[in-house]
């Protein structure tokens, strides 16, 4: 039997950090799904494809290889603007979803992170947390992440950019960011990185103690 669990939320909430630590601390297999979207978006950019239709954008999508995603190849700021364009689309979200599925069921256990998968994905999952912050504090997080990095950054424009990333993303009409009915809420405005951590533990711990 695989164990899967699902954490969503917007942009920059911590859920990625989190996943990793999730998925090393219960040794389950970790898949970022915004990779998925971001892949398929790189590659209609990279052959100068249009975004707005749908049915090359399925094309691509079906290519996707869940194995070769990075982070660091896929991270460029076009790249995640292309990336919720497309993500709008029912016929992409179906071979992506599809692909997630799939990879939900390895052995012993997953962790999915991303903004349906509790909702869509994985509605079955035996943990599911959102994850969230408030705006200024998750634009924040991303000036101090693009600081760090030793580039220049402009705070109001990355306020502005992830108040319309959550706007498109729970407005949109097909799988909308939301919490799932059976979701636990975490709210890590106000905590530390490790402090977020062992509340998600806290909560995975009991859950996974009721279903044994
Ligand atoms: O995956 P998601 O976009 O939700 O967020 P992330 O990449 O995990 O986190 C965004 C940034 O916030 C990273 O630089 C984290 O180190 C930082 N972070 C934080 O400062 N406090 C937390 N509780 C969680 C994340
Ligand atoms: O760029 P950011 O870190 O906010 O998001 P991401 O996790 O890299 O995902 C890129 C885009 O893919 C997001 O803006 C979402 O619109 C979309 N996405 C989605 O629709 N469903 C998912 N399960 C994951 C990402």
């Amino acid at each position: 039997m695989t164990l899967t669990i699902a954490i969503d939320g917007p942009a920059a909430a911590g859920k990625g950090t989190l996943s990793r630590q999730i998925a090393e601390e219960y040794g389950f297999h970790h898949l970022d799904t915004g990779l998925t979207y971001r892949a398929t978006a790189k590659a209609l950019l990279d052959a100068s494809l249009p975004l707005d239709d749908e049915a090359v954008a399925e094309r691509m999508a079906l290519e996707v290889e869940l194995s070769g995603l990075d982070r660091s190849v896929l991270s460029a700021h076009a790249i995640g603007e292309a990336a919720s364009k497309i993500a709008v689309m029912p016929a992409v979200r179906r071979a992506l979803v599809e692909a997630q599925r799939a990879f939900s069921k390895k052995e012993p256990g997953t962790v999915l992170d991303g903004r349906d998968i509790g909702t869509v994905v994985c509605p079955d999952a035996a943990v599911k947390l959102y994850v969230t912050a408030s705006p200024e504090v998750r634009a924040k997080r991303r000036f101090d992440e693009i600081v760090g990095n030793g580039a220049v950054a402009d705070y109001a424009a990355i306020f502005d950019d992830v108040k319309k990333r959550d706007e498109r993303d729970m407005g949109r009409a097909d799988s909308p960011l939301r919490p799932a009915d059976d979701a636990h809420l975490l709210d890590t405005s106000e905590m530390s990185i490790e402090a977020a951590f062992q509340a998600a533990k806290s909560l995975i711990d009991a859950a996974l103690i009721k279903k044994i």
